[in-house]
């Protein structure tokens, strides 16, 4: 397995694999992998010949109050871990060589970032955008595997590779939970004994709210006061948002009268976890 760094040396590598009719899969991330991404490392090696991981804290996605300075990182143990899932190869850019000194360009989204995490996180998903369309033109991939756990980030990238015709075939991928339920963040890590009971929350939630939708309940304002009720009654959480929306546009519903999204942002302590399902009709 190689580590490369310079932009440069993996798009002669990648451009060297694509002349052998080598089909690359890509999984981005941000490091201190969990099962959640290592699934995604899965389905991209046995989808695909040639298999890159980019490990890149992104700042320009973090706002100027959020986690970016203590965001986890572990490269050795990632590195062990990427091997023992057959990565070919670890991009691991330093700032520098994405951002360089002078960086002005950046990639926005009319309508998706307008709703759920973006309410609150006003340039969350230009970061996103941006640092996506880099890394595709630098790792130029075939495939590129994202988590549902971001489902708003999987609309968004879906959004932006058909609007501006990347030849990249995007894969969403189900969400890898802990045995009790909570979804796998690379977050877990801040979260004390006891806030980790109230983060199950969301995931209980989430169920019974499918419970509630299978029984006749679609009215989405009682459906969602019903979840914020039970969340606020564990220590610790802070409801950010709950939503009920279209699965495409994300845009609010009255009624869970087709499928649907329900999705939410919960802070427990300072740590702030997000969880999603779909409410089948
Ligand atoms: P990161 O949070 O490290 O996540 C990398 C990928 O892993 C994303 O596609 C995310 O949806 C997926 N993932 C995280 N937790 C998961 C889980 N429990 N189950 C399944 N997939 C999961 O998302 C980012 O990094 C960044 O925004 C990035 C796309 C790399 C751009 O900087």
């Amino acid at each position: 397995m190689k580590i490369i760094q310079k932009p440069k040396d993996i798009q002669r590598l990648t451009n060297d694999i694509r002349k052998k009719d080598q089909y690359i899969g890509f999984v981005p991330t941000m490091g201190y992998l969990h099962d959640g991404h290592i699934s995604l490392l899965k389905a991209a090696r046995s989808q695909s010949d040639f298999v890159v991981l980019s490990i890149f804290v992104n700042p320009t996605q973090f706002g100027p109050l959020e986690d970016l300075s203590i965001y986890p990182n572990d490269l050795p143990k990632d590195i062990a871990a990427a091997e023992k899932v057959g990565v070919d190869v670890v991009f691991t850019p330093a700032e520098k060589d994405l951002y360089g000194t002078n960086y002005q360009t950046f990639v926005n989204l009319n309508e998706l970032p307008d709703h759920l995490c973006g309410l609150n996180r006003p340039t969350h998903f230009q970061g996103v955008a941006t640092v996506v369309t880099k890394l595709f033109n630098i790792v130029n991939p075939h495939m590129a595997f994202f988590g549902e756990k971001d489902y708003q980030q999987l609309a968004v990238i879906r959004q932006m590779v058909l609007d501006l015709n990347f030849d990249i075939k995007i894969i969403g991928c189900p969400i890898i939970r802990e045995n009790d339920g909570l979804a796998m963040s690379s977050r877990n890590v801040f979260l004390t004994e006891k806030q980790r009971q109230s983060a199950l929350s969301l995931n209980k939630t989430l169920r019974q709210t499918q419970q509630k939708v299978s029984e006749g309940i679609i009215d989405t304002e009682k459906l969602i006061a019903d979840a914020e009720n039970i969340i606020v009654s564990y220590p610790e959480t802070n409801v950010e948002y709950i939503r009920i929306c279209d699965k495409n546009t994300l845009i609010d519903m009255k009624s869970v009268d087709k499928d649907c999204l329900m999705a939410m942002a919960v802070k427990v302590g300072k740590t702030r976890l997000i969880d999603n399902c779909i409410l089948f009709l």
